[in-house]
């Protein structure tokens, strides 16, 4: 019988290549390892390593597939805890790339190296389960730590990272890089500088740049027109050295644990930050109230890897016919390590220059004394209720 692996070339999944011969009586191993932005260095590595260990190796690309969905996302302002979603929204379309590449490869399961503690089995699994493939997940039903996976390695001779690299468990693609584990997981650690590796500390340099939307995706940078792809791309370049995008948190998983959580994401933030500017121009304030509690639950969904859900097909048709108006231009700057939006124009803008203006009197044929009688009521309930709890209190 032969398994698909989903490959990184990482520790979890190297190690798994052996195991599930030896453990689990596969005749044949296929890794496949999707591209979701990874840098160059990933794949170089996951091949070598594929190499090393005589792993068939097919790579298969959904970079595109991947930026739309992030695309999605800053229409739905999704963060979760803070975070913006980077591993939880790139498992499904990994998932899916691997169900469709291991019928093409014959395969009678699919194998995953995610802990039994983690999110990304359940993400997974999700999409896998929909099949009628095993599923076998190694790391979880063995019981394996990393401190076993690197020892078993060395034992076998398996070609696996050590300095930093193989402390830290990282996941990278185009959206969000993600650093945990080692001492990184207590929360009262404070990370140095090495954690990072797409922004520089905070300095005195300040840049601005100019993100348009049409329809609440993002369009181009500076007023050139890029495919989402290099607009992530070029937006990682422009804003990483500025700082932007960092993130430490305390990360409630799914399963209930509370953990530790690095991220950086200078382009996510940044468009994440624009979007956000624009809404507040073209949406009403009932709109703008009602949306946070759609993209409140669009990210609870997305962070459980469940964006297939019927449920994120119905927040859609609102996140949808509400963008419709999110067309338009925002000026960012980039200080401090943040990205503020600092100046916005929309054709669709809820504003009257004439309407909001302290030097004219009037708002259409509104004048300012029209006012009165709305003032007089203001209050009134409040007024009532304290008068009949004073005259209460004195019989
Ligand atoms: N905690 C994050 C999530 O569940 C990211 C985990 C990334 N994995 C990693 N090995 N760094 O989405
Ligand atoms: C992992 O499985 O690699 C740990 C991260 C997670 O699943 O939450």
């Amino acid at each position: 019988d032969r398994v698909a692996l989903a490959f990184s070339g990482g520790l979890d999944t190297t190690v798994c290549v052996p195991l599930l011969k030896e453990e689990y009586d596969f005749e044949e191993v296929v890794g496949i390892t999707v591209d979701v932005g990874q840098p160059d260095e990933e794949f170089e590595e996951a091949e070598e390593t594929a190499e090393a260990l005589g792993l068939e190796q097919h790579v298969v690309s959904a970079e595109d597939a991947f930026a739309d969905l992030c695309f999605d996302a800053v229409r739905a302002n999704a963060t979760y805890q803070g975070y913006p979603l980077g591993t939880a929204l790139a498992r499904p379309v990994i998932a899916a790339q691997i169900l469709e590449t291991a019928k093409e490869q014959g395969c009678s399961a699919l194998a995953h190296g995610s802990t039994g503690k983690g999110n990304d089995q359940l993400r997974f699994e999700a999409v896998w389960r929909k099949s009628d493939l095993d599923v076998v997940a190694p790391v979880r039903e063995l019981g394996l730590t990393r401190d076993w996976e690197q020892e078993y390695a060395e034992e076998r001779g398996l070609p696996v990272e050590g300095g930093d690299e193989g402390r830290y468990s990282i996941d990278t693609n185009l959206w969000t890089r993600s650093v945990e584990g080692s001492e990184l997981e207590e929360p009262d650690h404070v990370p140095g500088e090495e954690i990072y590796e797409w922004t520089s500390a905070p300095g005195e340099e300040t840049e601005r740049v100019e993100v348009t939307f049409e329809d609440g995706y993002p369009t181009a940078l500076n007023g050139e027109s890029l495919d989402p792809v290099e607009l992530v791309e070029r937006l990682n370049d422009l804003a990483g050295p500025y700082g932007v995008g960092r993130t430490d948190v305390m990360e409630d998983r799914m399963l209930g644990l509370k953990v530790r959580e690095n991220y950086e994401h200078p382009a996510a933030t940044v468009l994440l930050n624009a979007h956000e500017a624009l809404e507040d121009l073209v949406l009403t304030k009932a709109e703008r109230s009602f949306k946070r509690q759609v993209d409140d639950q669009w990210a609870e969904y997305a962070y459980e890897g469940l964006v297939d859900a019927p449920l994120m097909e119905a927040l859609e048709g609102f996140i949808d016919r509400t963008n419709q108006r999110v067309t338009g231009t925002v000026t960012m700057r980039f200080e401090g390590g943040q990205a503020r939006p600092v100046g916005r124009e929309s054709e669709y803008a809820v504003y009257s220059a004439d309407a909001a203006s302290f030097d004219t009197e009037s708002v259409g044929d509104i004048s300012q004394a029209d006012a009165t009688g709305v003032a007089k009521y203001h209050g009134f309930q409040e007024r009532l209720a304290r008068e009949a709890r004073e005259s209460a209190m004195d019989r």
